[in-house]
């Protein structure tokens, strides 16, 4: 294994999309930034240097951190922020991953134009679990606002209501042709009979995503850089945080094929249908027009998403088995809901707030990870609920209050043990797909459903043999999702919704993980050049 050295300049960029010109915040003056190319068993150092007027931090998603939580870098939850001048090296390993994974910003909205791919590729000598591709291409989905970033986050702070919708997706930083305003878009180029890994990103911020190229099946191999049974599809659907491996054959010889992004949004509120198209073009293919798609998911093409998410299941070979926790120490059930808060400052009097369990986690002025591993009470308190304060019909009649309750409570899970966790839909408000992400961990998802969980016969249903692995999953609009992980990492570990409008609402929590080894926590001390607050 390597120490793979990486320097991540965060510094401001002026450049043109949709015909208006804007500065911007990007590591290394691109976006998508650079890629992190790693194997299995590496370890990764990611010199970060902070060049602009806000304060940055970075999160490696879906990088497990074991025993390095201090480089995970959620703002508040690892980290104080890496402020401006000043550099923070993130020091991590990839021991037991591989797959495409994606970084990110952590703190406000800075992640809509900071972010960038992660690949790491199996030990050397050892091929994947399926048919070794020609080629491999990463493709990485995002989205992009005309205005400022940060000023749609703070109009929509000060005003209690929705933000903006962003103006295009982009494809590798493309936005594709608008109406009014030509702009080459991206093009994927293939060679006649070769096979391509593709290696799907979905980076944005808060839109859940269609992928689909004209005249191709793709091949299902990998989610969340975990393996999966392979499987064909012309669709592919990814909220925000999630990855996908698909193989692509370029079988159709000769042409130009259109390849569109496309939202989905379930949600009766907050309409969003910008499809953005790039191309998928043969070599020497003289000047063809472009084949369309017949069909384009549409904007609640809802029996697309769980088909899709129906067919993942976990390789579960003899190399990759599936680890799934047999029994359950931690029991726990999250409804999430969406409610109105009084806001006496908002024009409206009211302010759209998230919760889980009736809590509004509310951010700390300094790191819980810290506050933990020091032992500096009243920082936050260890008492988050495990159940929801009321039990109502959670996707049919609302209960009276909406209001919810504001804390910085966490949750304490022992070392080692074994945690499940129901994530509850619920109607309140703004029913709506919530693609919830651990840190520190992937879990199985169990079991899923639409409607209430039932406690009695629902997990006669779960799936204990070949459940996919991941570390990021949508709660169905009206459903719920029951995921199942292993406590074995200690640290602080956040647990949110990667929508990045619903995270600033309140969405999130944290759990508390014990060091099993030492009481002192000593193992894991943290790095000399860690930020201060
Ligand atoms: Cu990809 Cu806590 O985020």
């Amino acid at each position: 294994s390597l120490v793979r050295h990486y320097k991540f300049s965060v510094i401001s960029k002026n450049s043109t999309r949709l015909c208006s010109t804007k500065s911007f915040v990007t590591v290394n003056g691109q976006c998508p930034g650079p890629t992190l190319y790693a194997r299995e068993d590496d370890t990764v150092l990611v010199r970060v240097t902070n060049h602009v007027k806000y304060n940055i931090t970075i999160h490696w998603h879906g990088i497990k951190q074991l025993r390095s939580g201090w480089s995970d870098g959620p703002a508040y939850v690892t980290q104080c922020p890496i402020q401006p001048g000043q550099s923070f090296v993130y020091n991590f390993t990839t021991t037991g991953q591989r797959g495409t994974l994606l970084w990110h910003a952590h703190i406000t909205w800075l992640r809509a134009t900071v972010y960038g791919a992660i690949v790491i590729l199996p030990k050397r000598g050892i091929s994947y679990p399926f048919p070794t591709p020609d080629k491999e291409k990463t493709i990485i989905l995002g989205e992009w606002w005309k205005s400022d970033v940060e000023a749609v986050l703070n109009e929509a702070e000060s005003s209690g209501l929705p933000p903006n919708i962003s103006d295009a997706h982009t494809i590798n930083g493309h936005t594709g042709p608008v109406p009014g305003c030509t702009s080459r878009g991206y093009t994927l180029h293939v060679e006649s009979g070769k096979t391509y890994l593709l290696r799907i990103i979905n980076a944005a911020l808060n839109d859940e995503l269609f992928f689909k190229i004209a005249g191709h099946k793709l091949t299902v191999v990998e989610a969340d850089a975990s393996y999966v049974k392979p499987f064909e599809t012309d669709t592919i659907f990814m909220s925000p945080g999630q990855t996908t491996n698909v193989l692509l054959s370029a079988d159709q010889g000769v042409g130009k094929y259109l390849i569109a992004v496309t939202p989905f949004m379930d949600a009766p509120i907050g309409f969003d249908n910008v499809t953005s198209i790039a191309t998928l073009r043969y070599k020497t293919t003289p000047p063809y027009p472009t084949t369309t798609l017949t069909t384009i998911p549409a904007l609640n093409a809802t029996p697309l998403t769980s088909h899709f998410i129906d067919s993942l299941r976990s390789l579960n070979s003899k190399e990759y088995p599936a680890r799934v926790p047999l029994t359950v120490d931690h029991s726990l059930f999250f409804a999430i809901t969406v409610g109105l808060n009084p806001c006496d400052a908002c024009p409206t009097g009211s302010k759209l707030v998230s919760a889980l369990n009736n809590i509004t986690f509310v951010m700390p002025t300094t790191s819980l990870l810290e506050a933990h591993y020091y032992n500096v009470k009243g920082v936050f308190t260890d008492d988050f609920p495990a159940h929801p304060p009321i039990v109502f019909n959670y996707t049919g009649t609302q209960p009276a209050n909406i209001q919810t309750n504001n804390g910085t409570r966490l949750y304490r899970l022992n070392f080692n043990s074994t945690v499940q966790i129901i994530l509850q839909g619920t109607a309140m408000i703004a029913p709506e797909n919530h693609p919830f992400h651990l840190h520190g961990y992937n879990f199985f998802v169990v079991g899923q459903g639409s409607g209430n969980f039932d406690p009695e016969k629902d997990p006669l249903g779960f799936n204990l043999v070949d459940p996919v692995e991941r570390n990021t999953i949508g709660v169905p609009n009206g459903g719920w999702v029951a995921i199942r992980f292993r406590a074995n990492n200690p640290g602080v570990w956040f647990l949110h919704c990667h929508l990045e409008v619903h995270t600033t609402w309140g969405l999130k929590m944290a759990f508390i993980v014990d060091n099993g080894n030492s009481p002192h926590e000593s193992s894991f001390p943290p790095p000399n050049d860690l930020p201060k607050c």
